[in-house]
């Protein structure tokens, strides 16, 4: 195995028991939406490289408010690793792992967590260096039965799950002894941050902060 290219994500999400997953399409309003989770308690979160807006809505954050560690999402290539971390980007998330975008993390000193979705692809990562892993699309993937049956052969892995998590179902992953933390995007509703519903955000961000590991 290589060395551990997992120290510096574990330091980072294992500060958090829920990670924002954020899609935003307007960057003007991703100022406001970052002071309204992190109000409610989340500092830490991910905007998906998934809009137009994900670039400028990562430097705004970075600029205005640096007690708020932002990383990127949906990182899947070399390049959107370089434009996220030239945006401001702390970490790295991606849905999959290759290790083309792991070198180009590493190369750039981003921290990194690469997505699983099944043993095979457990065992590629932890043999280039990843023991902290995204467990996505984690419902569709089996849920809560398949993190738990992959405690068996892999006790040194963390997952973070994400895909299909919610308030109702985040505890019980929250009580397995391989999650770190779950991820998702229940916590910002898209219809809440377009009509620019601050309080009801911080509301969600506080009822997720309140969520434990261990259940
Ligand atoms: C991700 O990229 O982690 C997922 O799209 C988040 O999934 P969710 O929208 O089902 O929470």
């Amino acid at each position: 195995m290589k060395h551990d290219r997992s120290n510096r994500i574990r330091e980072l999400i294992g500060q958090t028991t829920v990670l924002p997953v954020l899609v935003i399409d307007d960057a003007a309003k991703a100022m406001p939406l970052a002071r309204a989770l992190a109000d409610g308690g989340l500092k830490l979160i991910e905007i998906t490289l998934r809009t137009p807006a994900a670039l400028s809505a990562i430097a705004a954050i970075v600029a205005a408010l640096p007690e708020i560690v932002v990383g990127a999402g949906t990182v899947c290539h070399a390049i959107d690793a370089r434009r996220a971390h030239e945006a401001g980007a702390r970490f790295a998330v991606s849905p999959g792992h290759s290790m083309e975008l792991g070198n180009a993390c590493a190369e750039l000193g981003l921290p990194f967590l690469p997505g699983v979705a099944t043993a095979s692809e457990v065992m590629a990562a932890r043999n280039d260096g990843y023991e902290v892993l995204k467990f996505f699309p984690a419902e569709a993937a089996g849920g809560l039965e398949m993190l738990d049956a992959l405690a068996g052969p892999f006790p040194d892995v963390m997952f973070c799950p994400t895909g299909g998590i919610n308030a109702a179902n985040a505890p019980a992953y929250l009580a397995l002894s391989n999650v770190l933390c779950v991820g998702g995007s229940w916590i910002a509703p898209r219809a809440e941050v377009t009509a620019g519903n601050w309080a009801k955000l911080t509301e969600l961000a506080a009822t997720a902060a309140r969520l434990q590991r261990g259940g």
